[in-house]
């Protein structure tokens, strides 16, 4: 299996203040992220708010450049290629945002939705690119008459079939898809979960999958990787961190998503208090603040990431906690 996706300890880091008030900070929304992703694969990224996925998403998709680390896709350097290296790879990442209200332009009907990127990317004759948006909306369980029709008269699923639709329409080989459920009922989140599944076999595709919910990672994953404040904590393939989470950060996100797993179900491992800024995270592990296994070592001394029982874990007594 080649990979499509490399990402080598990439991070993002961003200055902010430092006007007429106070100092400028570096805010540190990403550090260190290392993983590999192949074709038909799921990597289900997960973590509270402020974590850092959606920055992790804007790298991977070329939005914005990584601070530093790597980047490859199909085995091409990403960062910093010719113009046209980059316009070639741009399609061949594509996106899907969670807020299915604001991520389709209400003054277009949805041929021509479907079609933009087309138009944009390629010299497809319009007869053409018709027959390839009709193809498409089939694909995703839109009826042909909608070609005609304005966003604002579908609800949020369908939209959102829309804006898989459109995500798919230049052939792209990775999709990433920041909270795609997350503003959808959740009998609707099944049916647009289970049709990304067969968009994911039909087209080959290696998702990059953001949430914040374990409960919807759980059948579409098959490595997880848990932030926390920008750094992963512990990573491998879904069962293991489901069946046996190391780090006391994914106990407790499992622990409050009693659905998942209601073995892991108790007050030792949920997660007090708040996320700490980001522009002053505690010293040590981060997670210190929060963590009911803390001990002096913890607030000390930085635990690296290291492999563990199938999969990698950053805290110092993942061994005792296991
Ligand atoms: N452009 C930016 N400038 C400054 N800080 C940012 C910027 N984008 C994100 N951040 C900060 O980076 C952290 C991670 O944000 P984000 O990636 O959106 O997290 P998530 O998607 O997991 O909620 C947050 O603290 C956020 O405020
Ligand atoms: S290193 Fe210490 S504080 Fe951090 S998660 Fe492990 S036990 Fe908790
Ligand atoms: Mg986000």
């Amino acid at each position: 299996m080649t990979d499509v996706l490399a990402a080598r300890d990439l991070a993002r880091h961003y200055t902010v203040g430092g006007g007429l008030f106070g100092k400028a900070a570096v805010l540190k929304a990403l550090d260190g992220v290392s993983f590999t992703l192949a074709a038909r694969r799921t990597l289900a990224v997960v973590g509270e708010s402020g974590s850092g996925k959606s920055t992790l998403a804007r790298l991977v998709t070329l939005i914005e450049p990584p601070t530093e680390g790597g980047l490859f896709i199909n085995g091409t350097d990403a960062i910093d290629p010719s113009r046209r290296t980059q316009k070639a790879l741009r399609r061949t990442v594509q996106m899907v945002f969670q807020d299915p209200y604001g991520s389709l332009n209400p003054r277009k009907k949805v041929g021509a939705i479907l079609e933009e990127p087309v138009v944009i990317n390629t010299d497809l004759p319009r007869a053409e690119r018709q027959d390839k948006a009709l193809a498409m909306m089939a694909k995703v369980g839109l009826r042909r008459e909608f070609y005609d029709r304005y966003p604002h008269m579908f609800s949020g699923g369908q939209r959102q079939r829309i804006a898989l639709a459109r995500a798919l329409m230049l052939n792209p080989d990775i999709l990433v898809a920041d909270e795609p459920v997350s503003a959808l009922d959740v009998s609707v989140q099944a049916q647009v979960l289970n049709m990304m599944m067969d968009l994911q076999e039909e087209f080959s595709l290696a998702y990059v999958f953001i949430s914040h919910d374990l409960s919807v990672v759980r059948h579409i994953a098959n490595e997880v990787l848990v932030l926390y404040l920008g750094r992963p904590v512990e990573q491998g393939p879904k069962q293991r961190l489901f069946d046996n989470p190391l780090h006391p950060y994914t106990r407790g996100l499992l622990a409050s998503t009693p659905s998942v797993n209601p073995k892991q179900h108790s007050q030792r491992s949920l997660i007090k208090g708040e996320m700490p800024s980001p522009l002053k995270p505690p010293s040590g592990c981060a997670f210190h603040s929060r963590c009911p296994h803390a001990t002096d070592l913890c607030s000390r001394d930085r635990p690296k990431l290291r492999p563990l029982d199938g999969r990698t874990v950053a805290c110092h007594h993942a061994e005792r906690i296991g």
